[in-house]
């Protein structure tokens, strides 16, 4: 069973990237992985978030889900990041997380995570590549390693066929248009996986 630590640190508007999420919690849980599923904080304000059903319903739906902090990034060994596309990137919600990291940074603490993301959007073609890469950017400075899913599974090709992490597409209710749950859950045990080899190696 793997001696590593997962933090899944998400951000959603109306429920799908929460999905992946706990999707890639119980695929990590059933390998021995420690787990945390933790959202970013919301930066939107209340009179969007309310304009919109769905997304107030699931800001009220996670109200119990914690909070990532700093000290969840220390205690990580591996991260597995969902967010959804905007325009072709990643929310301002997950950014403004990933820049109050320059102080752990800054330590060399970041340096050696092992790191995955996924991601959702309205369109096949609509930036979910773009999105993931995009996050990729900033693991690179960090120095994290980042253990993208290839094509190391069949349930890749089926999800869709995304190498650089698993992505959906939803449409205007919210429905996902490919199945993922095998993709979502083959990135959680590799990511983990990695982690473990990672880990050994670090404390050979
Ligand atoms: C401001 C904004 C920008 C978006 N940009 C894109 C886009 O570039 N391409 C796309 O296909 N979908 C885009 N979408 C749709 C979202 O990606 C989609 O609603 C999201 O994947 C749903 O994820 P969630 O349920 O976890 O919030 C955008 C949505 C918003 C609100």
């Amino acid at each position: 069973m793997a001696n590593v630590n997962l933090a899944i640190i998400y951000y959603s508007s109306t429920g799908t990237n929460y999905k992946l999420a706990k999707w890639a919690e119980e695929a990590a849980k059933e390998v021995g992985a420690d787990v945390k599923v933790l959202k970013v904080p919301e930066l939107a304000p209340q009179e969007a978030i309310k304009s919109n059903p769905a997304w107030k319903a699931h800001v009220e739906a996670t109200k119990d889900v914690p909070t990532v902090t700093l000290n969840d990034l220390e205690w990580a060994d591996a991260i597995i990041f969902s967010m959804p596309t905007r325009f072709g990137n990643i929310p301002s919600q997950m950014k403004q997380f990933l820049d109050t990291t320059g102080g752990l940074w800054f330590q060399g603490k970041l340096a050696n995570k092992v790191v995955s993301a996924m991601t959702s959007a309205q369109n096949a073609h609509g930036g979910q590549e773009q999105t993931v890469l995009q996050l990729y950017t900033t693991m690179y400075h960090w120095g994290a390693i980042v253990a993208a899913t290839g094509y190391t599974d069949p349930a890749i090709f089926a999800g869709g066929g995304n190498p650089y992490g698993t992505s959906v597409t939803v449409d205007q209710n919210g429905n996902m248009m490919e199945n993922v749950e095998a993709a979502v859950k083959h990135q959680a045990r590799r990511t983990v996986q990695v982690a473990e080899w990672v880990k050994k190696g670090l404390q050979s």
